[in-house]
């Protein structure tokens, strides 16, 4: 397959010295990139949504880790090791709910500690890998979800786990367009309050590929599964426990309880870095609080005792309501019966 081909879109881009992020709070209006040279600028476009998206927030990270590595190992620091470390410790609070950030300085702390001298190359490529095994992982879950999708017309999605959300081609998406070159028909795209990621991003993402799709209110969602005609949800995941449970996009519960009233499938794809092994279920997740402004109209922000917001981001559908998880590592049915170890490696 050719990957470039298959990239439209590019949420991150390495120059080689710096990291170039696409502003997705701009988005559809402006496609703007934003060049970082520092991990305190990563820290923060991660952290204000700039990028956003499990596997997208771990390979921004690991780029974060590079520039901090060429700021303190350049500058002849002998203390460039902590200075790193101290770097790291500050990415990883940039999000709590995606296991790929956690999972992505790992990787790169660890290389650090087995390499002692003239790190840069060599964090580099380590960075760069990250970014080039999500888009292979994706395209392979991509076919591994289509096959699952043989016969279906219609599917719906959640939130944008597309290639603005990876490294590119995306792990819902990616198998949504994967789908859509065998003949899948009719994509719908849930609008994902508050912050929009079906209808600013999801929709305008499909169209950069000339997949048109139909948007939804998200408050539509079980009206479409009574009187339409839907066989597939298909979303991606923040972080998934050992027992099969998915932490994704707030909503993503509540479609997966319809799904079950209306008897329809739903699919979870995910690369194997969202796999949290240590974690036994969704209980131990930690789900990230956003600032209640996102929720409340201006007039209420700025005359602000009266009303107060609510907004957990993400949330937990049980491994009993999903119908299979796909990863790079293949597909586990009814996760329900024995949870994911099996794709451990
Ligand atoms: O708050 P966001 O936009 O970072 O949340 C993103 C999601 O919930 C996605 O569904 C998930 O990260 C999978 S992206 C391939």
């Amino acid at each position: 397959m050719n990957v470039k081909n298959e990239l439209r879109v590019n949420a991150l881009e390495w120059t080689g010295q710096s990291l170039l992020v696409l502003d997705q709070r701009l988005l559809p209006e402006k496609v703007n990139y934003d060049e970082y040279t520092d991990s305190q600028g990563v820290f923060k476009a991660i952290k204000t949504m700039r990028v956003r998206g499990a596997p997208a927030i771990g390979i921004a990270a690991a780029y974060g880790v590079v520039l901090s590595v060429i700021q303190h190992y350049s500058a002849l620091d002998s203390n460039w090791k902590n200075k790193v470390k101290y770097d790291i410790q500050l990415l990883s609070t940039s999000r709590p709910t995606a296991v790929n950030l956690f999972w992505a300085l790992d990787t790169m702390q660890q290389a650090l500690d087995a390499k002692a001298d003239n790190p840069i190359s060599y964090i580099t490529k380590l960075a760069k890998q990250i970014h080039s095994d999500d888009i292979q992982a994706n395209l392979t879950m991509g076919e591994l979800g289509a096959d699952l999708l043989k016969n279906t017309d219609t599917v719906m999605t959640h939130c944008n786990a597309g290639a603005l959300a990876t490294g590119g081609y995306g792990t819902a998406l990616g198998v949504i367009r994967s789908a859509y070159k065998r003949g899948l028909t009719k994509v719908y795209a849930g609008e994902t309050r508050p912050w929009l990621q079906g209808a600013r991003l999801t929709v305008w993402e499909l169209a950069q590929d000339g997949i048109e799709s139909t948007l939804i209110a998200d408050s539509a969602a079980a009206w479409l599964m009574k009187t339409g005609k839907l066989d597939w949800i298909i979303v991606g995941a923040d972080r998934i426990a050992a027992n099969g449970d998915v932490a994704n996009k707030i909503g993503t519960y509540s479609l997966a309880v319809l799904a079950k009233q209306h008897g329809i499938k739903l699919m979870v794809a995910a690369p194997v870095s969202t796999i949290d092994f240590e974690m036994e279920s969704g209980e131990g997740i930690d789900i990230e609080q956003r600032n209640p402004n996102e929720l409340l109209a201006n007039c209420y922000i700025n005359n602000d005792s009266l009303v107060s917001a609510w907004n957990p981001v993400f949330d937990v559908t049980p491994a009993s309501l999903i119908t299979a998880i796909v990863t790079e590592r293949g597909v586990v049915l009814n996760p329900e019966e024995k949870g994911v170890n099996s794709l451990k490696s």
